[in-house]
């Protein structure tokens, strides 16, 4: 039997990623929102492409939560998106009593579900869901270091005139100003950074890196990204799905790993059938740990506010 997967949220991001898990026929979609006409019309556009790209899977979009019912797999991408000169934190206390109400509906109707939590402030949004779900935190995952680690190759890639599939490296941290792209893991087919590129000049990649969101908001002037962040949950579904057992950088509930306890920071994780596998815990210099810590203190002072 096919997989049901809810898309919450038909805005840029819930629907061009409704769009590419069609493409991808990971599974039967609905698409919700509480927006009236946006889900349905987007989801019957989209249901009525299926004959042209070849897919069959079944989409729907409404406003009702009954509609979701058992699903598989739910991605929370519902909120207010940045604007011009706002950081990914301003939107915090707004964005909390979405996420809060969503993840209740949620629960009702698809208990056994794997939440995916795209919304912003991504680590504090992931922890608000964990927290009000009660799921298991392998059930519970936020995207951002896929996204993240994504920029980071692109701009790798174009500086050295290279095949982005070549660029390997790792985004940690939370989904902010202070992540922590890893020089230590980063290559280019196998061969260490360091080999490639001057430290000054990787150095700005990683400024533009952490930044990477706000650049295409200072560009849109009207929203946030949507492709790359819509593409980086799709790999994430399909890594689940598939039971691919692939190890990407996600937000995840952390116990002690990496000397953080009681929090959501991006770090390596195992992505199969049941969620989160495993968490990698991989070596990292002095400075990479000062950096890593630095941003879960970012992280822990927004989950303080809100209180989760
Ligand atoms: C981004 O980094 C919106 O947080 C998202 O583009």
């Amino acid at each position: 039997m096919r997989k049901k997967i809810t898309v919450v949220g038909s805005g840029n991001v819930g629907a061009t990623l409704a769009h590419r898990l069609a493409d991808k026929q990971l599974g039967d979609l609905v698409l919700i929102d509480i927006l009236e006409g946006i889900p349905q019309g987007k989801g019957l556009d989209l249901l009525e492409s299926g004959p042209i790209e070849g897919y069959d899977v079944k989409i729907k979009g409404t406003n009702s939560y009954a509609d979701t019912a058992n699903s598989d797999l739910v991605v929370i991408t519902a909120g207010f998106p940045r604007k011009p000169g706002m950081s990914r934190d301003d939107l915090l206390k707004a964005n909390f009593d979405v996420v809060k109400a969503t993840t209740e509906q949620v629960v009702k109707q698809s208990p056994e579900s794997i939440l995916i939590v795209v919304t912003n402030p991504l680590d504090a949004m992931a922890q608000t869901a964990f927290k009000v779900s009660g799921f298991s935190k392998n059930r519970v995952i936020g995207m951002a270091g896929v996204l993240d680690t994504a920029r980071y190759r692109t701009f790798i890639a174009e500086a050295l005139n290279v095949s982005v599939q070549d660029v390997q490296g790792l985004v940690l941290g939370g989904h902010g100003d202070t992540m922590v792209p890893v020089p230590s893991y980063t290559t280019v087919a196998g061969i260490p950074i360091a080999d490639l590129m001057p430290k000054e000049q990787l150095d700005k990649i990683i400024a533009r890196t952490a930044k990477g969101g706000g650049e295409i908001v200072n560009l849109l002037k009207t929203g946030s990204a949507y492709y790359a962040p819509s593409a980086a949950v799709a790999q994430m579904v399909d890594a689940i799905f598939n039971d691919r057992k692939k190890v990407l950088p996600c937000a995840a509930y952390l116990e002690g790993e990496y000397g953080i306890k009681g929090l959501f920071v991006g770090v390596p994780v195992k992505l199969g059938k049941c969620g989160i596998e495993q968490i990698v815990e991989i070596k990292l210099t002095e400075a990479e740990k000062a950096a890593l810590m630095k941003s879960a203190a970012a992280v822990k002072e927004l989950v303080d506010i809100i209180g989760v």
